[in-house]
């Protein structure tokens, strides 16, 4: 294997290059290489400057997260520290990304030039984490506290450009000219001998900061939004004040310790899962890149409702030509005209010109004939959810389509199978299953079916990628991963509130556990008429029996009023009243938060453990991926199967039975060996 860090030493310049790709992670052997690299400057007299530049397509993206939460010393805040204590100039030379303990490395130089067009970025708060090798402690000190708090608290990167203004690099060179740019840098530092800056001794701007007493109210009060239910942006700001009240040796003495203290919490445990699932995702054994893809250049999609809209919209989004085909010419119109005042809106929030308006309605074209398809490479059905329909369009759309075109179908529970036998091209029909608003949401379920072709398959997980959405591999089952895993949640909380809990106490516990709104109000939001659940006299249904769909019409469990806010509707408690006695249901006392919380997640697990039996879904972190993607589910818990480690399994199973739910086999399993979804 190739040296992870080598150097090479021209005319008095050591050139210290990183090379481990795919992103130049800084994990043991880097870390060493560099710690000997810097020993190296630091006692060999031919050198008298240096260089730190890395291979491949970006200066490290960070630290190499696969490593945590074991790291092995030589730590990269001490590795950073030895560079900067160096009597050398040494000049950092970045492209690409340069994140997390990559932008900390360069922090730790003396200079540092950028390729135009590259990025900095501190993304630990995603991991739940800080930036834990000195970033806290000299981005502060180097561009100010609330600069440097912006960056770590959003864990957003900022360009070159915007580095530059910030006083984060000294120069900005053109793409490809940084390695060059930073040897001359160090050839003119070298002759002159000047005294190095050192972003660890800056004081220029932890002494302005300190004479700001509202600066810290003031980021909380901007930054609000981020800081609820996790624990990274507090200790973040925890650090940020000791960077600008404390010399920098006791600094990163508070630094390490909530550094510590985050790696080892529960919340970084999941988003590291989640970073690493959400790219696991696409990976589908037995296809790999020799399998052939089928070149999408147009599509054709049945159905302008609004799931047909919104697929059409992000085809449109992603450049592709799209055929959109109604029956009648009242419903094309309406959704031709929703899909122009969608881009309209956000045209008018100033994310669109009015040009651009026009070029993506414009790849967009009604037709009520559907033999105006015969000549695009993929179809789309998404009409009706009822099967004889389906069979219809299939049967017809079979005859239309010219061969090698796929046929894909948006259903988000019926039978891929069913449908594919329908046609004479059983290897070319697959599900395509987006989530509403189609457009906005980032999941898409690809469904496949018994007889889906590996070229197919291929496809359509290519497809998520080019309509920037996470791809997610499902097999043919009632619901596929998402829907199905989540049915049994919105069942428990009704149940619930048909046996005693009033339904604002439901939401409020599975608020309190991250998500953006509780069961009872998404059901409101998704809407009654969309939603059947089984049993003779359901809630639903008497709710939309009385007119009653949810937000979009007079409310359903809830009124709204004109913000959206929701008080429990006296029309629907009288409903619950009347299917409690409908179904000789005894209420009893309220549950407690806690109660809610394992009573409506453990049948989720229960399920998605079924899910992983079943080989519906290729791995647990499938599952976490479509319940935060689909579902909105906090990625901090980490989804439900890194959630019910976490848990503990042992105690699910014993909850799940205290319930009278039969455990799933593979989670019995687990729970009695000690073993894990994730
Ligand atoms: N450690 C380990 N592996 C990493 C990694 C890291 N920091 N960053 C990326 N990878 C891996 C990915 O898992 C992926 O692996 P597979 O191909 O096996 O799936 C591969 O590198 C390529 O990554 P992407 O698919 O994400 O590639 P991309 O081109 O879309 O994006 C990127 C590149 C912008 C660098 C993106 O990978 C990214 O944002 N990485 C994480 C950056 C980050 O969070 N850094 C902070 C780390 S924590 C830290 O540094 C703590 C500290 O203070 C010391």
């Amino acid at each position: 294997m190739a040296e992870a860090v080598t150097v090479e030493v021209q005319n008095g310049i050591a050139i210290v290059t990183i090379a481990n790709p795919p992103v130049n992670a800084l994990g043991h052997e880097v870390r060493k290489g560099l710690d000997a690299a810097a020993d190296r400057i630091a006692g060999d007299a031919d050198i008298l400057a240096a260089v730190i530049r890395a291979e491949g397509a970006t200066f490290p993206a960070g630290a190499d997260i696969g490593e945590f939460p074991d790291v092995p010393a030589p730590f990269h805040g001490d590795v950073f520290d030895k560079i900067e204590a160096l009597e050398k100039p040494v000049v950092a030379a970045m492209h690409g990304t340069a994140l997390g303990g990559g932008l900390e490395l360069a922090l730790g130089c003396h200079y540092r030039v950028a390729a135009e067009g590259s990025k900095m970025g501190l993304p630990e708060v995603q991991l739940g984490l800080l930036p834990g090798a000195r970033g806290t402690q000299r981005l502060p000190r180097l561009i100010g506290a609330e600069a440097a708090l912006g960056m770590m608290l959003t864990g957003k990167p900022i360009d070159a450009a915007k580095a530059l203004k910030a006083g984060l690099i000294d120069k900005i060179v053109p793409a490809g000219e940084q390695d060059k740019a930073a040897i001359e840098m160090a050839t003119a530092l070298m002759a002159q001998d000047a005294p190095l800056p050192r972003a660890s001794q800056d004081s220029e701007w932890t002494a302005k900061d300190r004479s700001d007493p509202a600066l810290f109210d003031r980021i909380r009060e901007t930054h609000g939004r981020l800081f609820r239910g996790v624990i990274a942006p507090d200790a973040i700001v925890t650090c940020v004040k000791a960077a600008v009240e404390l010399p920098f040796a006791q600094g990163i003495e508070v630094e390490t310790s909530e550094f510590t203290r985050l790696l080892t919490s529960d919340q970084s445990r999941a988003l590291i899962h989640v970073f690493f699932a959400m790219r696991d995702t696409a990976k589908v054994p037995g296809i790999g890149k020799e399998t052939p893809l089928i070149d999408i250049k147009s599509v054709g999609i049945i159905g302008a409702g609004t799931m047909g809209g919104g697929i059409a919209m992000c085809f449109a989004n992603a450049g592709i030509p799209v055929k959109l085909v109604e029956v009648k010419a009242e419903a094309l119109e309406r959704g031709l005209g929703v899909i122009r005042r969608n881009y309209e809106n956000t045209a008018k929030k100033g994310r669109l010109t009015d040009d651009q308006v026009e070029s993506l309605t414009g790849l967009i074209t009604g037709t009520l004939d559907m033999d105006d398809l015969a000549d695009v490479d993929l179809v789309i059905e998404a009409v009706f959810e009822s099967m004889e329909v389906k069979e219809k369009v299939f049967s017809r759309l079979d005859a239309i389509a010219k061969p090698g075109a796929i046929l894909a179908s948006n259903t988000s529970f019926l039978d891929i199978d069913h449908i594919a036998a329908l046609t004479r091209r059983p290897e070319m029909v697959l599900g395509l299953h987006f989530f509403s608003p189609a457009n906005v949401m980032p999941l898409l379920e690809v469904v496949r079916g018994d007889k889906s072709s590996d070229s197919v398959i291929a496809t359509g997980m290519k497809l998520g990628k080019t309509l920037r959405k996470t791809p997610v591999l499902a097999r043919v089952c009632d619901g596929f991963i998402a829907n199905r895993l989540m049915f049994p949640y919105l069942v428990a909380s009704q149940n619930m509130l048909l046996r005693g809990t009033p339904m604002q106490e439901i939401d409020a516990a599975m608020k309190q556990y991250g998500f953006a709104m509780g069961p009872i109000a998404l059901l409101d939001l998704i809407g009654l008429d969309v939603i059947t659940f089984p049993g003779e006299v359901t809630m639903t249904g008497e709710l939309v029996k009385a007119e009653r769909r949810g937000q979009k019409l007079n409310g359903g469990f809830y009124d709204y009023d004109e913000k959206r806010r929701g008080t429990p509707a006296p029309a629907a408690l009288e409903i619950v009243e009347k299917v409690r006695t409908a179904n000789g249901i005894e209420a009893a006392p309220p549950l407690t938060a806690d109660e809610v919380l394992t009573g409506l997640l453990y049948p989720v697990v229960n399920e998605g453990a079924k899910i992983l039996e079943e080989g519906i879904a290729l791995r647990a972190g499938d599952i976490d991926v479509t319940a935060i993607l689909g579902y909105n589910w906090p990625s901090y818990q980490g989804g439900p199967m890194c959630w019910a480690d976490i848990h503990g399994l042992p105690k699910i199973v014993e909850g799940l039975k205290a319930m009278g739910i039969e455990p799933a086999k593979l989670l019995a399993e687990k729970a009695a060996s000690g073993g894990s979804f994730t």
